[in-house]
């Protein structure tokens, strides 16, 4: 039953060790009859006609859209915005002339989300729903839906439906790509199996994330996550996790920004995640290890194949570089689970959160 705990002792840990899994399961569901990846003909035909491509959510989500925009941008071509559905909702921009909505929601019932599609429905622009929940609210009020296939995702804190969430706009982006006769350069559906066993490697070393987690995280009032592009992205993600589930004031910034403010913050010992997994700026977020160092700080260097550098702490499997997301949040999900139980806190359940958030 996949809603059953089993044997772990949180659901969060067995929804991290579904990953692999459940990306093999969305290739799978994504298939044609001639194993080709494929998405149905009318939200093709959607995603093809538009000019601008509007993504909206919240929380998780959120961050899976900023990784959706370089999926769809870096692919399809087509121009993207993402937005966190509570600003959008009073604070509308200019649109283009034809959009297209993007609702990314685990649940399908948050609030903020549904007033936007309420709104956006009202002034008669196209919407698509990605999300977990088949019959949800914005499932059933969008004219498009694609699912995640990620099964039940119980425990507060978001993991697998947000390499799901990756997966779908990756696929997306690429068989968008494919209709309009451009040509991506790989194989998606390869690279995506190559992730899948990527992430198992990462599930499979437990005790190195625990760790990881005791030595930078047992005892410390804070901590950062640095990285620039996908990683920057990843790196927000990760410090969400961390604050959700460990109380530990966690913040994301990007790898160029902490010279203009954030690095005032930096003292004796301050843990500091930095990714590394993207060729182009990799002595770039290097240089910012180092200056954070210089300053005192404790950096935890993660990296990948074909870029590590020795002292790093943790390398992943290289995958492809637009990949990347969905193997390196993998460390920082374990990371901050290790964390939470280290400091005795209630991991499937923490302290003011909720699951999904159906008021405004
Ligand atoms: C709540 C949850 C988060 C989630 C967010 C968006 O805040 O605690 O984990 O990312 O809602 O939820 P959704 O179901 O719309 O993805």
């Amino acid at each position: 039953n996949d809603i059953e705990k089993g044997t772990y002792p949180h659901y969060m840990l067995k929804e991290i060790d579904e990953q692999p899994a459940v990306v093999r399961r969305i290739i799978q569901n994504y298939q044609d009859e001639n194993d080709e990846l494929t998405i149905e003909q009318d939200v093709l035909e959607a995603l093809k006609q538009a000019d601008r491509l509007y993504i909206i959510a919240a929380g998780t989500s959120y961050h899976a859209g900023l990784i959706g925009k370089e999926y769809i941008e870096k692919m399809a071509q087509i121009p993207v915005e993402v937005h966190i559905a509570s600003e959008f909702g009073y604070n509308m921009p200019l649109l283009s002339e034809k959009p297209l909505f993007i609702f990314i929601s685990q649940s399908g019932e948050t609030a903020d989300s549904r007033q936007v599609l309420v709104k956006v429905k009202e002034l008669g622009h196209p919407a698509l729903t990605i999300t977990n929940v088949a019959g949800s609210t914005l499932s059933r009020e969008a004219d498009y839906t694609l699912l995640l296939h990620a099964g039940p995702e119980i425990a507060v804190a978001s993991t697998k439906a947000y390499t799901a969430q990756l997966a779908v706009m990756a696929i997306l982006s690429s068989v968008t790509a494919k209709a309009k006769g451009i040509d991506i350069g790989f194989d998606l559906e390869q690279e995506l199996s190559i992730a899948a066993n990527a992430i198992q490697t990462q599930v499979d070393d437990k005790e190195n994330m625990e760790d990881i987690a005791r030595e930078y995280l047992a005892v410390t009032r804070n901590c950062f996550f640095i990285g620039r592009n996908v990683d920057y992205y990843v790196g927000l993600e990760g410090a969400l996790k961390l604050k959700e589930i460990s109380y530990i004031q966690a913040e994301g910034f990007a790898g160029g920004e902490l010279k203009h403010g954030t690095i005032a913050l930096i003292e004796e010992g301050t843990p500091v995640i930095a990714l590394a997994t993207q060729e182009a700026v990799n002595l770039n977020i290097r240089g910012n290890v180092k200056e954070v160092a210089a300053r005192g700080a404790y950096p935890c260097i993660i990296s990948m194949e074909g870029l590590a550098e020795e002292g790093d702490r943790l390398v992943l499997p290289r995958v492809h570089e637009l990949l990347t997301p969905i193997v390196s949040v993998i460390p920082l999900q374990l990371i901050s689970y290790y964390a939470a139980l280290h400091r005795d806190c209630d991991v499937d359940k923490p302290r003011n959160l909720a699951k999904s958030v159906t008021v405004e």
